[in-house]
């Protein structure tokens, strides 16, 4: 059975415990090996990867993210949800609270951010109005509202380059820019998934308020243990939105690329 849903495990998140009958599969791609799990979750078949490796072992500026999405891509994948712990700027968006942000803004340094390098692969100016798919994105929100959970439909997610984390005069930056939470892990993930048609959307879970704002230093445990604190709600969440998203589903999302303009044909 070809997977059409996967889920990507960010911090706090690495166990595809939703899943039954879980086999380990390993999927080469000419970005490097990924080994993920797949499982089958009423009736069909979920793949789960963990972005930073099972143990934690892979920081946000290493994580192969051309090599995770091609992966997915392979394997059938048409929608992605992914997990991501974030440090918020917005008062409104307190720790434990989720969000499902509906736009980023990228302070990346350096990473790799496109499968299209020119020559035989040609060149893609993908378009990112809307870089977390809306259907998936209501699905969520649906599925929140089935299972009474609170949660704010939009946010804009910055993300760093990590892996430290931000001064205050950063923060107090971002949040004139207009951001909401900051993570570590959305870009380059969310435009690759795009690049490759996949459908993807991002369930940010606030574990911290952003340097200068929380009371105190920040350290990486306090974000895994607020992970676990609201695991549980994270999880029922996946579950109640894979089980609303239809198979066969098609979306203006997988077909956001349209065909790569040749290289060397100019703007
Ligand atoms: N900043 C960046 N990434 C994060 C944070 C933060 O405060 N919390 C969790 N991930």
């Amino acid at each position: 059975m070809t997977v059409r849903i996967a889920v990507i495990g960010g911090t706090g998140v690495y166990n595809p415990e939703m899943l039954v009958d879980v086999r380990e599969e390993k999927v080469s791609t000419p970005y490097g090996d990924v080994g993920l799990h797949v499982g089958g979750f009423q009736g069909r078949q979920v793949a789960f990867l963990a972005r930073h490796g099972q143990q934690h072992s892979v920081p946000p500026h290493l994580v192969n993210y051309r090599a995770n999405i091609t992966a997915l891509k392979k394997l059938g994948v048409k929608s992605v949800l992914a997990t991501a712990a974030v440090g918020s700027l917005n008062l409104d968006m307190n720790p434990g609270d989720l969000v499902f942000c509906d736009q980023f803004l990228d302070f990346t340094k350096g990473r790799v951010q496109t499968f299209f390098e020119g020559g035989p692969d040609g060149v893609v100016h993908v378009d990112m109005t809307e870089p977390y798919c809306p259907e998936l994105r209501a699905l969520m929100t649906q599925a929140a509202s089935n299972l009474n959970l609170p949660v704010h439909p939009v946010g804009t997610y910055v993300t760093t380059e990590g892996p430290r984390f931000e001064t205050p005069a950063e923060i107090r930056m971002l949040r004139h820019l207009g951001g909401d939470l900051a993570g570590m892990t959305g870009v380059p993930e969310v435009v690759l998934a795009r690049e490759a048609e996949i459908c993807y959307a991002t369930i940010c879970m606030v574990t911290n308020f952003a340097s200068g704002i929380s009371p105190h230093r920040l350290t990486h445990e306090e974000v895994v243990e607020a992970m676990q604190v609201n695991a549980a709600k994270i999880r029922s969440l996946i579950a109640a939105t894979v089980a609303l998203i239809k198979p066969e589903r098609d979306c203006l999302c997988h077909h956001a690329v349209g065909g790569p303009v040749n290289a060397g044909s100019g703007e």
